[in-house]
């Protein structure tokens, strides 16, 4: 019954995408244009989905907070609708039923399906009318899985920085042939790597304006979080940052209504009988959801937040000159920031003198020159609970996310031994002693001393695999770069690196990790040697951590 409903769901995507193939190509992309204000989209009307792919615009379901006895669905309608879930764990055979939720138009509304058992499959779908409708439409049914157990195969997936607000490097059509390519091998969730929800095109701070930044992405990720709960992590460009709530002006409101609108829009988790991480309040905000742990299978996930815990500024300001990344933490760092790809073999994009598009240089010069890169930190809380974390953690496998090694800079192993990460200074002077009192390691340390198989980071728009004691350092892809660029290919001075655009799949088994780098090209863009779903770099992890 369940591969039945694989191939179903299989189907019903390839049907998807191959009327979207026949759509004539010039009316799928428009894209490529020169860039508005300064590399960014002039508004969000400009970054939606295929027309094949309307009815997730019209109404999407992102699941999130996935246990081992329960899964939380958001669904956001975009005219005013009423609805009922059916679930159960048979394919076409729903044991339970939900009363009837009201679903107000652009308003989403949680529900929770209980007493799930763990380690087993759900299947469920919604139907739903319109206002004066009589009748109930019924959606395509979904899947999910709770908790898996140990020695379980499972998959899941990763997206780096998807920035849909930058034409130069992301194209809505190839993000969407990206997500269903997700969707298709059906992970138990998927992890987006920050830089998602960038604030960078708000002029005017409020709700609706910071919320637009959300509001784009659940079609989008809708394409697969209907089925795989989705967990996010704070980049750069969301803003949401200690530093910024500090202040006193725009600031503090932009951080507050980011993470607001992010814990609004995405059913996050917050610690819990199942979930470690932030139980500090704070103000206008409530809980934070920045960092977390969970178990799934024999793996430990731990994900960590480079903005919520440091009161210096991280990286750029808002609407400072964007670019994400200044000139490095490392001797390497050149004070500026050179996004240009390294790849040829494709059409060159257009050339962005960075991200210098804000109006507002207000901010600008408030911290990335002359910063103290010991002021960028984790904190105190969020380290001991992440020393404690894997301490206590007995999980085979130890996976950890972040949105960049030290939250800003360049380079995977590049910048592993600096400041609070690896405990030196440029120079390579040891100050970690000093300059974290009370911390067992640095963070690299630590994670080495416990095991960690593989540190996932984002921000810097490449493949890149390296490792380092043991440990490998991935650098996520982007998912929806059109030209294809291996960007910052130079901040990286080892390791393999490839090109844009794609994915993530990771395999976890009892035996070992697989990481498969699923390309993602634009129908145009295909060859008999380049397509969608090639995998163009694939490695294993032993369960003991030699490489195969
Ligand atoms: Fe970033």
């Amino acid at each position: 019954m369940k591969s039945q409903t694989t191939r179903r769901k299989f189907l019903i995507i390839l049907a998807s995408a191959i009327g979207w193939f026949l759509t004539p190509v010039r009316a799928q992309i428009n894209q490529y244009n020169e860039p508005k204000r300064g590399g960014r989209r002039k508004d969000a009307d400009e970054y939606v989905l295929p027309p094949e792919l309307l009815e997730f615009s019209l109404l999407s379901l992102v699941l999130g907070r996935v246990t081992d006895r329960s899964v939380t669905v958001s669904t956001l309608a975009k005219e005013p609708m009423e609805g009922f879930f059916e679930y159960g764990n048979a394919s076409g055979q729903y044991g339970y039923k939900t009363g009837i939720i009201k679903l107000p138009a652009g308003s989403p509304v949680e529900q929770v399906f209980n007493s799930l058992q763990p380690n087993t499959g759900y299947f469920y779908r919604l139907h739903f009318r319109r206002t004066g409708e009589s009748a109930f439409h019924a959606r395509p049914e979904c899947r999910c899985h709770t908790q898996r157990a140990g020695g379980s195969t499972f998959t899941f997936g990763i997206q780096g920085d998807s920035h849909p607000e930058r034409p130069q490097m992301s194209d809505p059509a190839l993000y969407a042939r990206t997500l269903l390519n997700v969707a298709a091998s059906n992970p138990d969730f998927y992890i987006c790597m920050g830089d998602d929800f960038s604030v960078a095109p708000v002029r005017t701070v409020n709700a609706e304006t910071i919320g637009e930044c959300y509001t784009l992405q659940r079609p989008f990720l809708g394409l697969v979080a209907q089925s795989s709960p989705i967990f996010l992590i704070n980049g750069n460009h969301e803003q949401a940052s200690l530093f910024n709530y500090n202040q006193t002006d725009e600031r503090h409101d932009v951080a507050v209504l980011a993470q607001n609108a992010r814990n609004h829009y995405y059913p996050t988790p917050a610690p819990d009988g199942f979930y470690t991480g932030d139980k500090q309040p704070v103000n206008s905000i409530g809980l934070l959801k920045d960092y977390c742990a969970w178990t799934w299978g024999d793996a430990l996930f731990v994900i960590l937040d480079n903005y919520w815990q440091s009161p210096a500024q991280v990286d750029s300001g808002f609407h400072e000159e964007e670019g994400g990344g200044g000139g490095g933490a490392g001797k390497n760092g050149n004070g500026g920031y050179h996004d240009q790809g390294m790849n040829s073999g494709n059409p060159s994009p257009p050339v962005q003198p960075d991200e210098a598009g804000g109006q507002n240089k207000d901010h600008a010069g408030a911290g990335r020159k002359n910063r103290d890169w010991w002021g960028l930190t984790l904190g105190d809380a969020q380290y001991q609970w992440f020393k404690q974390t894997l301490e206590q953690s007995k999980a085979k496998y130890k996976f950890v996310f972040a949105h960049h090694v030290l939250g800003s800079g360049r380079g995977g192993i590049d910048e592993c031994d600096l400041y609070e990460w690896g405990g030196r200074n440029k120079r390579g002077d040891w100050e970690f002693d000093q300059k974290r009192p009370g911390w067992e390691l640095p963070i690299h340390q630590l994670m080495v001393k416990h095991g960690v198989t593989i540190f996932f980071q984002g921000h810097d728009h490449l493949f890149a695999r390296q490792e380092r004691d043991g440990i490998v350092y991935q650098e996520v892809p982007m998912p929806a770069d059109p030209f294809y660029q291996t960007r910052n290919e130079n901040r990286y001075q080892s390791g393999v690196k490839l090109p844009n655009s794609g994915h993530l799949r990771v395999t976890v088994s009892p035996e070992d990790v697989k990481v498969d780098y699923v390309r993602s090209f634009l129908p145009k863009d295909e060859t008999a040697q380049q397509k969608t779903g090639d995998i163009a770099h694939s490695y294993t992890i032993k369960a003991k951590g030699s490489h195969v």
